[in-house]
């Protein structure tokens, strides 16, 4: 069994902020997300973490337990104070790691785990990540005695030699759980910061006899802690690339992945375009050959297949195939349009309706709308749906000519194949077939 305790009790003072450090977002999930997804992934069955009180509130969100660290008095003590929450297990396996390394990846945690396992190391109680850094590095070093690490030094209490190491230790363990229960009741906090330091269980094993084995990181990139917003800005810099790399393999074209803006958990079909300044936010998915962007934003949008969407905005709304929107278009709050429907410029469309080849195609406001396929809705056209009060519905039929410069004065039902005239003001409801104009729209008598 393999259990994993993520250290997240630290405030993170250097982000400035009045949020605890791993809630803060990179490619818009909290960076505490991508090391539990990552831990999950590796194959590690339970994981809890170390919180602080802000933390503990919110980590029902993430769905793993927590422990609260009330005072935090080092790394050790975090890792203690969770071994007491933990049941004892036979055989167990630890992995140890902390929350705020978003760009951590499975790998990293699967050759820890299998370091710790590997044939013709009995003796091994522990393996652990290091990674190779430019000087100066604020990570604690690894002092080694040839194939084993002899002990970890913090930089607050490095000789000059020592701060000359470039092999750094990453922060990232996995430990014998038997081993690692004794080790930390002999932690002393007898050093520069008078901290109870985790990493001291390292020296601890070798002087009883015990070896500790070091598993080098192909990348220092993949194990940076993120302590402030420069930080934080480059990984998301780094995540967006994974992430736009990803959906490039499986068949999107992304024209410009440094202004495209991915979130994980989006579903984009291949043959889709996506073209520069575009974010795609909050399980937003859409099938093949789509053209999105430039200059769009979706949130929570579902697409079907070949549509478009082009400089503008579609927020919790869904469109089906063979739709077109914008330039220019705002979409939201449950919109939903049909098959082939186009939405034109400076259209703005709120909770309703469109169906099947209904078109918009020029500077209307759409609110609380349904309408019947075939509908052209006219240039200028509003449905007025606040009468100061509360939101009244239009219901538009099929095959309806709205022309343009429309009002209608909501609540009001237009009849299938009915037409209303250019500026027309409707007030009352016009029935199927008839033919209104005017202020307030009178139907048309015959000559
Ligand atoms: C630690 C390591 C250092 C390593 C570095 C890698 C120790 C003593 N040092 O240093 O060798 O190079 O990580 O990033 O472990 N935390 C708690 N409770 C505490 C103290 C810390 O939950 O009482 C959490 C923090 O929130 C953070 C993690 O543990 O997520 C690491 O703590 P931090 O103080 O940042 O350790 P470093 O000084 O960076
Ligand atoms: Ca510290």
């Amino acid at each position: 069994m393999i259990r994993a305790i993520v250290l997240a009790a630290g405030k993170g003072t250097r982000m400035k902020s009045s949020r605890t450090k791993v809630l803060h977002e990179v490619c818009g999930r909290p960076m505490l997300w991508y090391v539990l997804r990552t831990l999950r992934a590796a194959g590690v069955d339970e994981i809890l973490v170390v919180a602080n009180e802000e933390l503990e509130a919110q980590i029902a969100h993430f769905g793993v337990g927590s422990v609260l660290q009330a005072q935090r008095l080092g790394t050790g003590h975090a890792v203690r104070v969770a071994l007491e929450r933990l049941e004892p297990r036979a055989e167990g396996r630890i992995v140890v790691a902390s929350g705020d390394m978003p760009l951590v990846t499975e790998e990293i945690f699967r050759s820890a785990i299998a370091a710790l396992d590997a044939e013709g190391d009995e003796g091994t109680v522990m393996a652990l990540i290091t990674a190779r850094m430019p000087l100066p590095s604020n990570f604690g070093r690894i002092v080694r005695r040839g194939r084993c690490v002899e002990r970890i030094v913090e930089v607050s209490d490095a000789s000059a030699d020592e701060l000359e190491v470039e092999e750094m230790n990453a922060g990232i363990y996995v430990f014998d759980e038997g081993a690692l229960r004794e080790a930390v009741t002999h932690l002393r906090d007898q050093n520069a910061q008078s901290e109870y330091y985790l990493t001291d269980t390292v020296g601890y094993f070798v002087s009883a006899g015990k070896s500790v084995r070091p598993v080098p990181a192909p990348d220092y990139l993949h194990v940076l802690g993120i302590n402030d917003r420069v930080e934080l800005a480059r990984a998301r810099e780094e995540m967006n690339a994974r992430l736009c790399a990803q959906h490039m393999r499986n068949g999107v074209t992304i024209i410009d992945p440094r202004t495209t803006y991915l979130e994980p958990e989006l579903e984009i079909g291949p043959d889709t375009v996506i073209y520069p300044n575009t974010a795609i936010a909050r399980l937003s998915r859409m099938g093949t050959s789509c053209v999105i962007g430039p200059n769009t934003r979706l949130s929570y949008a579902r697409l079907g297949d070949r549509t478009a969407v082009r400089e503008s905005v579609v927020t919790d709304s869904t469109a089906g195939s063979d739709v077109s929107i914008g330039p220019f278009a705002h979409l939201r709050d449950e919109t939903r349009l049909g098959d082939g429907v186009h939405v034109g410029n400076f259209v703005e469309i709120k909770k309703s309706k469109l169906a099947r080849r209904v078109k918009v195609s020029h500077l209307s406001y759409l609110g609380d709308a349904t309408i019947g396929e075939d509908t052209n809705v006219g240039a200028g056209t509003i449905t007025c749906n606040f009468d100061g009060v509360k939101k009244n519905e239009t219901v538009i039929g099929r095959g309806v000519s709205i022309g343009s410069n429309t009002s209608l004065v909501a609540p009001v039902t237009i009849g299938d194949g009915a037409l209303t005239g250019a500026g027309s003001v409707v007030t009352k409801d016009v029935l199927k077939g008839e033919r209104v104009v005017g202020n307030p729209a009178r139907p048309l008598t015959k000559k």
